[in-house]
């Protein structure tokens, strides 16, 4: 019998977590304006909402702590974390900022203006809003297959070719400044790009003389899905295949609250010297100087850890077994998902699993509501509120897909909770028809809504 592969960690320190009544969560939700972004921690039992920044750190991140160098300049942390970098990715110029939204601001400042179109997958809300804040248009040249939660293409994260040709023969090379590939591509379900298409955009970008630039929070996860799914790279280690990937970048965007495995922080990182000497000014004014942009040096200390334990074998190994763990269970259970399943989160299709409510009423937050209620789970809406209003006409803007994501922090949770969300799940599954009613908004920020807006039950 081969042995079952277990996690390659063990547990130091723990955390306390209180499980509520349902009478309790009727009425926290309520008070929330029926808004999972409004909920006190503690009114939360297993918390999916991201994994962004709520991973565990390891005992030497915590160790590399203590031996942060607070200088003001020239800090020896920065230092270190430059080096890991430039060893892992293949850049010189490195930039720190205090998280992944930051680089898109100062890199934006850069090759942005009003009038602009950046093609790429799926955008990251943050990034589409960086993009639309300056007048400029994001433009989706996702493969189709992306958003039938059924197809079993394994790089659903890809670019197709045609669309991206077809944006790079409308729109003039002085309107297209960069194009962004999204590592894994977190709005489509956590999925892949494959190097063939990395490689593929690359040399159709360079024919038309446009740089790319990979969105870079999952990037470790991205190499991970290379490594299994796609022919000739089998053998290779993790470190070989993400220095392969960022060869066909001329730069990337980092949030180091995903796959830099800490709790804040994240980078900018190119190869041009001009880029590198204008992305400075912005990062002084924005950040702080060049050699620390808005983080601690005990910080950078622990990202330079967080980065080299990221692109472990045996820890992707287990962190993404544990995501297909919960995926698995509840393909079992019927419950429709996006397949193959993804890196970080799973992404339950919530248009088919309440195919009888209309897309109007948010299908996917009426989803994530009757998860909170059932067990005092927290997921979260990626769908028509998170799609957010046109900017031009600020008619809704209703997705192909309405998913609620489960995404899995790293290092955090053990299988006995993800046990409790199949549960949930499958007892809301059950009684799937009787649920009915949907949500109205009553209040919603001009940008970025989903954060602050308040619902209330139709
Ligand atoms: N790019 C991607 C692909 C992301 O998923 C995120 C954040 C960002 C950029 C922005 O980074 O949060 O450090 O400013 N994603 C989180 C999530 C918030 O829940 O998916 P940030």
């Amino acid at each position: 019998m081969n042995l079952p592969f277990a996690e390659n960690y063990r547990i130091k320190m723990v955390e306390p977590i209180y499980r509520s009544t349902r009478e309790e969560r009727e009425r926290w939700i309520a008070e929330a304006g029926y808004n999972v972004f409004n909920l006190r921690s503690d009114q939360v039992y297993i918390d999916l909402l991201t994994d962004s920044g709520t991973g565990a750190m390891s005992d030497q991140q915590w160790a590399a702590l203590m031996t942060g160098d607070e200088s003001y300049a020239g800090s020896s942390s920065y230092y270190y974390l430059k080096e890991k970098v430039t060893e892992l990715f293949g850049f010189d110029y490195f930039l720190p900022v205090h998280q992944g939204r930051a680089a898109e601001n100062v890199l934006f400042s850069v090759l942005l203006k009003e009038g602009d179109v950046v093609p790429g997958n799926a955008h990251f809300d943050t990034t589409k809003g960086h993009i639309e804040f300056r007048k400029a248009q994001a433009i989706d040249c996702t493969i189709d297959e992306a958003s039938d939660t059924e197809s079993q293409h394994p790089f659903k994260g890809n670019i197709d070719l045609n669309k991206l040709r077809n944006v790079l023969e409308t729109y003039p090379n002085e309107q297209v400044p960069l194009i962004i590939v999204t590592v894994t591509c977190n709005s489509v379900g956590g999925q892949p790009v494959s190097m063939e298409n990395l490689r593929q955009v690359k040399q159709l970008a360079s024919h038309y003389d446009v740089p790319v630039v990979f969105d870079s929070a999952r990037f470790a996860e991205n190499a991970w899905f290379i490594q299994q799914r796609e022919h000739g790279y089998e053998h290779k280690t993790i470190r070989e295949i993400v220095r392969e990937m960022y060869t066909h970048a001329d730069g990337m965007t980092m949030s180091s609250k995903k796959d830099g495995l800490v709790n804040i922080g994240g980078f900018l990182a190119m190869r041009s010297s001009s880029w590198f000497e204008k992305a400075t000014m912005f990062n002084i004014l924005y950040e702080g100087f060049i050699t620390y942009g808005g983080m601690a040096g005990r910080d950078m200390n622990a990202l330079a850890v967080g980065l080299e334990e990221v692109t472990d074998r045996d820890y992707l190994e287990s962190r993404i077994r544990q995501v297909h763990y919960l995926g698995n269970k509840l393909t079992e259970a019927g419950i429709p998902v996006q397949q193959p399943l993804g890196g970080h989160a799973v992404f339950v299709d919530a248009g088919r699993f309440l195919p009888h409510v209309p897309k109007e009423e948010f299908v996917a937050q009426m989803l994530t509501v009757e998860l909170y209620l059932e067990a005092g789970v927290r997921g979260v809406e990626v769908g028509a509120l998170l799609a957010d209003r046109d900017p031009i006409t600020r008619e809704n803007r209703y997705p192909a897909v309405e998913f609620l994501r489960l995404a899995l922090p790293r290092r955090t949770y053990t299988n006995n909770h993800l046990d409790v969300v199949v549960a949930a799940l499958k007892n809301i599954y059950e009684r799937r028809t009787e649920i009915k009613h949907g949500f109205e908004i009553v209040h919603e920020a001009p940008v970025m809504r989903h954060f602050t807006m308040r619902l209330k039950p139709i």
